[in-house]
């Protein structure tokens, strides 16, 4: 019988449980631990300290399968496993560098708790030459007693979808120095029965960057062409389905709308930028790409403006706070933004979402009268001048509109991420505005 490998993960947020709970579902025993020590508490209760589809039920699963265990004691979490996964945070500086600071944390914790030979496993995005300087801090901390490697196995899980990513992956992409390292690896993913890809620890580094450089600038492209469409009178969303069609093109992240957020893509572009300009690589291009999607929160409240011209006192339902659907998240979102620039113009605002609207409220403290949080998207829309739309949740899809039409106090609505149906909206008689798309012609007051 095979040796059975206890697999250890560091950091359990967003990336470090799926992924913890991913190998307890492909057979492994997980440790997993935390700083945070009510994440750890709240996880051992069987609770994820964030909403994340299906993960609720796979923590519950493996917390009775006695497959996974969160331990609040990190030093105790790296003793027991053989394979370390580094699943901590790597927020941006302010002149736009990652936030390293986490990774070499663990690196210190990890080196005062060898006991034997462990494969360190960097998960977290980071820049390259992060598992190099990994590996130097572990030595120096270690005094060279112990022997270990680091790897870099990086993620490419969707919030939203992040068990589903992990358990059906297009990719595993290993980046390792050693045959028994490069081995160890693919053997825990080998359940999976996916294609992997063996590199060096840069090369693995440097895809993960480049492949959340390369969405954001799919993304920036496909707003560009948006507002192109806009002005000549096209319809981006066939643009979008004309290109995508295309197999060298690919259909994904070709949505227009209100641009990226999130913890990941507007972080990680930024890092890559700023590596591109230390190792004195002009990569200007994505400056451009974080530029265009800057200035997509203008673009929006422009289109409230044409539709209400001033916006103080208007009264505006805010639809969907998350920087996407299934998901409580909302780090980075467009809404923080466009919330932002809609009080600055003097608007009261009736937000609602069915998942984020706890976090958006540690933001934004609800104000009575001017900045009120719904209980749903109804009770939003009551007296409305007009509807927003920023996140396209499914339910804002499947709306009555003729329920809409009779609680709004004008049927103007703003469709930040083209996610409505048009017809239906236009058979209730709302004025729609949609990105990438000509603002409908105001319609005329009888006096
Ligand atoms: C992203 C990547 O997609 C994952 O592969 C990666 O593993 C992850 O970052 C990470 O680095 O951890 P995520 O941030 O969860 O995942 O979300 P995405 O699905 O990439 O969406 C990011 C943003 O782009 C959202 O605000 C979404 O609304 C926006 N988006 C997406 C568009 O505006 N248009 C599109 O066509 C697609």
């Amino acid at each position: 019988m095979t040796h059975r490998r206890c697999v250890g993960v560091m950091g359990l947020g967003h990336v470090g449980l799926p992924t913890a709970l991913g190998f307890a579902e492909l057979g492994w025993t997980v440790v997993g631990t935390d700083s945070d020590e009510s994440k750890v508490a709240a996880v051992t209760s069987g609770a994820p300290p964030f909403f994340e589809p299906g993960l609720e039920e796979l923590l519950r699963r493996h917390l009775a399968s006695g497959r996974f265990r969160a331990l609040p004691d990190v030093g105790e979490t790296v003793r027991q496993a053989e394979i370390l996964f580094i699943c901590v945070g790597t927020p941006h500086c302010e002149d736009g560098s990652a936030d390293l600071s986490q990774i070499e944390g663990a690196a210190r914790v990890v080196a005062e708790n060898l006991n034997a030979y462990k494969l360190i496993v960097e998960k977290s995005t980071a820049p390259v030459m992060t598992a190099r300087w990994m590996e130097r801090a572990v030595r120096r901390y270690d005094d060279g007693r112990h022997e270990f490697e680091v790897a870099c196995n990086p993620e490419f899980l969707r919030e939203g979808t992040a068990v589903q990513d992990f358990l059906h992956p297009d990719r595993v992409v290993i980046g390792a120095g050693s045959d028994k390292a490069r081995s160890w690896l693919c053997e825990l993913y080998a359940p999976l029965g996916r294609p992997m890809l063996i590199t060096d620890l840069n090369t693995a580094e440097m895809i993960k960057h480049a492949s959340n450089a390369f969405l954001a600038l799919k993304i920036s492209f496909i707003n560009m062409v948006s507002d192109l469409c806009e002005a000549a009178g096209a319809n981006v969303k066939d643009v979008a389905t004309g290109l995508g069609l295309d197999p060298r093109i690919g259909s994904h992240f070709l949505q227009a709308g209100l641009g990226y957020g999130g913890f990941c893509l507007p972080k990680d572009l930024k890092a890559f930028i700023h590596l591109a300009e230390e190792l004195g690589v002009n990569f200007a291009l994505l400056r451009e790409v974080e530029r265009i999607n800057q200035s997509r929160i203008e673009r929006l409240v422009g289109k409230v403006q044409q539709a209400l011209w001033v916006l103080k006192d208007k009264r505006l339902a805010v639809w969907g706070l998350a920087f996407k659907p299934q998901t409580d998240d909302i780090r980075d979102a467009p809404s923080l933004n466009v919330v932002r620039r809609l009080r600055q113009a003097g608007a009261s605002l009736r937000l609602y979402d069915p998942a984020a609207a706890a976090e958006f409220r540690r933001v934004f403290p609800e104000e009575p009268g001017r900045l009120v949080y719904c209980a749903s998207a109804i009770d939003a829309a009551q007296g409305a001048d007009a509807v927003l739309v920023l996140t396209e949740w499914p339910e804002f899809r499947e709306m009555n509109w003729r329920q809409v039409r009779e609680c709004v106090a004008l049927p103007i609505v703003v469709d930040g991420r083209n996610c409505l149906d048009a017809a239906s909206l236009a058979a209730e008689g709302f004025e729609v505005y949609r990105m990438g798309e000509a603002s409908p012609a105001p319609k005329e007051v009888k006096v």
